[in-house]
Parts: structure tokens; sequence; C-alpha cells
């Protein structure tokens, strides 16, 4: 599949967010308008050892296409045997996380400490784009610290390594989610690079993908936290104003969760969701407190529905 073709078509693209960017999500922001989603990141070491947590996160379906698979790990062996695992009937895609912050991930040299260690960076890519069946692409950060500022070099050298494209999230890992994107960034690494660029940090709005797109020259927007409570952020017309507007998104999510998640995990799953979905809305906060309260999926949807019809 040829990414730069895919994303001229549509440059909106779901960005990997663990924990929320399941089957049923992913399939739910399709239908609003994304052209590529991202599985949450999945442990090299998982996938090799076949952990069943981690085969569950490969879960997806035809309509889940196209998709880029997101491994993390440090070690390009461990890496490349796990890219070697991964067949055309999972995904379109790889992609390899150099810019998760969390802790757990960066101590181990994963995710964003890779941006420490350009020489490891280029040498996993290698050995993933070699084992891969499929086209590899990687998503970094800005750098490790406002003095560290390295992503057009980072990029050039995915690029050098064979990498078919680049994410960049405007960020340093001094940074993690605070203070602002620096989309000047990513103009600067579209300058830098011939392979399609996808820019990533800070658009909450259909329109501001838009202009990311106008200001940096990018392929590419990838919307994370955005389209938490807003899968309408791919769509021109963007989330209605009313819930009664909102609930048959928010339902559709909840079949959508109901078909495609294991039963133990449905309704906390769905609860992290839903309480999102009242952004903005008048009363959102005791509705919030309510759908907190709801026990069964049952009783959420009849919630839902009661509400609806007061709105
Ligand atoms: C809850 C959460 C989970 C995330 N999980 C991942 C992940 O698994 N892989 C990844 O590359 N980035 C992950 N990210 C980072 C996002 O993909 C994205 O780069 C970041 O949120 C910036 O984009 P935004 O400003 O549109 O949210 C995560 C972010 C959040 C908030």
């Amino acid at each position: 599949m040829d990414i730069a073709s895919l994303l001229a078509d549509n440059p909106y693209v779901l960005a990997p967010l663990a924990g929320y960017t399941d089957l049923a999500f992913r399939l739910l922001c399709r239908e609003q308008g994304a052209s590529l989603c991202f599985t949450e990141m999945i442990s090299c070491h998982g996938l090799v050892y076949g952990q069943k947590n981690t085969k569950i996160l490969l879960q997806s379906r035809a309509a889940d296409r196209p998709l880029s698979i997101q491994l993390f790990g440090s070690d390009p062996e461990v890496m490349a045997q796990a890219a070697g695992l991964i067949t055309r009937a999972d995904g379109d895609f790889i992609d390899i996380n150099m810019g998760c912050p969390v802790r757990k991930v960066v101590k181990k040299g994963a995710g964003a400490a890779l941006m420490k260690d350009i020489k490891l960076a280029e040498r996993i890519i290698s050995q993933v784009v070699r084992h891969s069946p499929l086209p590899v692409s990687v998503k970094f950060r800005s750098g490790w610290n406002s003095e560290k500022i390295i992503a057009p070099e980072f990029a050039r050298m995915a690029e050098d390594a064979g990498a078919c494209a680049v994410t960049l999230h405007a960020r340093t890992w001094t940074q993690a989610f605070g203070g602002h994107a620096d989309w000047e960034l990513i103009a600067r690494v579209k300058d830098a690079v011939s392979i399609p660029v996808i820019g990533n940090g800070d658009i909450l709005t259909y329109a501001d993908g838009r202009r990311m797109l106008s200001e940096t020259g990018c392929n590419g927007v990838m919307v994370g936290r955005g389209a938490l409570g807003n899968p309408w952020v791919f769509s021109k017309t963007g989330r209605p104003d009313t819930l009664t507007a909102r609930v048959p998104v928010i339902l559709r999510h909840i079949e959508l969760v109901t078909k495609y998640l294991q039963a133990d995990k449905m309704l906390f799953r769905i609860k992290n969701h839903v309480g999102r979905y009242l952004s903005g809305l008048p009363g959102a906060s005791r509705l919030r407190q309510e759908i907190m309260a709801t026990a069964t999926l049952d009783s959420l949807i009849e919630l839902l529905r009661c509400e609806e019809s007061f709105t």
C-alpha cells in the first residue's frame, strides 16, 4: 500500500492511544472519516512470547483497514522477530514507536529514549525493515529536551534506514503532553525528507487539521486526544452541539464495543469514553456521575436514551 496516495485522498489519521484506540474505537473513527488508524503500541517481547493480552491488541476486521500496527521495544533483534510475525492479514503498515515518554518504557531504552541513541534507533529501523513483510514507518518526538531538537536529522536517519513515512509529535520528551506542539518543526521535517510526513500535536478540530496541512506542508495530520469523545473531528461538519445529536454516535460506539471487546473489559472501557462525549454540554458533570455509577451496559444505554429524550 502506498501511504502517499492514501494520505493524498484523505490526510486525517487516528493516533495510537494506549487504552483507547481498540478495534471498536478505530471502526467508529473510520465511520466518521478517519483514513488511516494505528493500533496502540504493542510490546515486541509480548508478540514474540505469544502473550494472550498482546495478541488481543492485533484483533482487527476487514472494515478496519488500512491499519498500522505499532511496535515498541529497544532490542533490534527482538523488534525484527516481532515484525516478522506480523502478516499482511494483520495490517498494512508496521510503525515503530520512538516517542513514548512513559518512564516504564523509557527506562528500558524504548520509546522516546531512542531519540538519545540515534545509532540504536537506526539499527532497530533497519532490522525491522529487513524482516517486515509490510512497509515500516516511525513515530517520534521533537527531541529529548529543548536543547536537543533533533527531529529533522532523526527523520533523515529514518528515511535512510528504509522507513516509508514518519510521524512527528512535535513535543520533546521533557514536555510530555504539556505546552504546545511546535508546528514549525513539522515544516522543517517535511523539508528534510522526501518520504511522507504526518504531523501530530494539538489538533482539536477538522479546521486545525487543515491549518496544520497548509502551515507545514505535511502529507497527513494525526489526531490523538482531540478524537476522544469527538470522533466527529474527522468530518468537516464537526461535533454536534446537542446531546440528542451526539447520542446516535455514542450508541454506535457502545454497539461496536459490545461486538468486539472482551466482555470483562467492555463497561470500564466505554465509561472511559462516554464521559468525554458530553464535553461542553449543559448538565455534563451530573450526567457523567450518573454514567460512572451505572453497573451494566444496558443501564448505561437506558440512561443515555432517557437523557436524549429530554434534550
Ligand atoms: C492516553 C494516551 C495514550 C497514548 N498512547 C500512545 C501509543 O500507544 N503510541 C504512540 O505512539 N503514542 C501514544 N500516545 C501519543 C499520541 O499518539 C499523540 O502523539 C499525542 O497525544 C499528541 O497528539 P495530540 O496532541 O493530538 O493528542 C498516547 C497519548 C495519550 C494521551
